[in-house]
């Protein structure tokens, strides 16, 4: 079987490496697609691939109606956002994903993002700490958890909310649950968010939401972009001189943020994934999967059911 790995931001050389020997142990094809600049390269690679491992790569209708002989995607990551997962049902395409396996790496750029604002991005000016401070923890998930256990060494004071999660098991983690979202933005001085983009939590990071945060509260975003309202927390940060939104994700508003100088920092390009421990972790878990997909029919990780 053929098996594309097509990363438009590609993994690290050493991922690679392992993703190739591993779809190749199992008497599989591995074809590189890096760094393409144009959809139209994806759209003639995929052409004969029987597999496909992907980062945030869009797998559109136009890329699985180009893909002919598509069975199985793998998103090398947690959140598959990025695929249509429901036109890939349609086609009798199982979408996976490899939750976990990047999870860290997330979390540790969350503190280095920290860091960095409380600091003044290193500007020479007397910051402030983590120690002590009220860190509030947006979806318990995978990076939620590491994000708890990383903020435990800082010595912060941890909450967290999840729509899905029971209050038992947060707590059971060591960590102080809350009853709502709200009640976490009115409690906390930083607001860590790690829940996935869907129609539910789009646009939810609002004007009002992020309003009831203390004086000096930070908001940091290593999810998605499209979880903030962008003009809503412009306007916001408008009115609040105070705040501060620190994000992995580039807004589009990128330009609108950057005016408040000292109030906001962006990433160039989406960075907390990109180790190579998260590249290997998530690429060897997705080649493994395929394999196991072909060998033995294994659906464990499919979210498109
Ligand atoms: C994920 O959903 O796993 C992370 O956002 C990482 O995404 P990336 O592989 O595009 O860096």
């Amino acid at each position: 079987m053929k098996v594309l790995v097509a990363t438009e931001k590609p993994f690290a050389a050493e991922a690679v490496k392992g993703i190739k020997e591993e779809i190749e142990s199992a008497g599989n094809e591995c074809v590189l697609l890096e760094k393409y600049a144009d959809v139209s390269q994806l759209l003639d690679a995929v052409k004969d691939a029987d597999a496909m491992i992907v980062r945030s790569d869009k797998v559109t209708p136009a890329v699985i109606d180009a893909a002919g002989k598509l069975k199985i995607v793998v998103r090398a990551g947690a959140g598959y956002d990025s695929i249509d997962t429901a036109y890939a049902k349609q086609k009798n395409i199982v979408v996976e994903n490899t939750p976990g396996q990047n999870s860290n790496a997330v979390a540790e750029l969350v503190f280095g993002l920290l860091v960095y604002a409380v600091r003044n991005f290193y500007n020479g000016k007397s910051g402030t700490e983590l120690l002590g401070k009220k860190l509030g923890i947006l979806a318990f998930g995978n990076v939620g958890r590491n994000v708890a256990r990383i903020a435990k060494g800082f010595g912060m004071d941890i909450y967290a909310y999840d729509a899905y999660c029971p209050k038992s098991a947060i707590e059971d983690a060591g960590v102080k649950a809350v009853d709502s979202q709200e009640a976490l933005f009115e409690l906390c001085d930083i607001v860590s968010l790690h829940i996935p983009a869907t129609a539910e939590t789009k646009g939810s990071i609002n004007h009002d939401l992020v309003g009831k945060m203390r004086k000096g509260g930070i908001v940091v975003n290593t999810a998605r972009k499209e979880v903030i309202d962008e003009a809503g927390l412009l306007k916001l940060m408008e009115e609040r001189p105070d705040l501060k939104y620190i994000t992995d994700i580039k807004p589009d508003a990128d330009a609108d943020f950057a005016k408040f100088e000292g109030r906001y920092f962006s990433t160039p390009k989406k960075m907390g994934a990109q180790t190579a421990e998260a590249n290997t972790n998530a690429g060897i878990a997705a080649a493994r999967q395929i394999n196991a997909f072909f060998a033995t029919g294994d659906t464990r990780f499919q979210v498109n059911k």
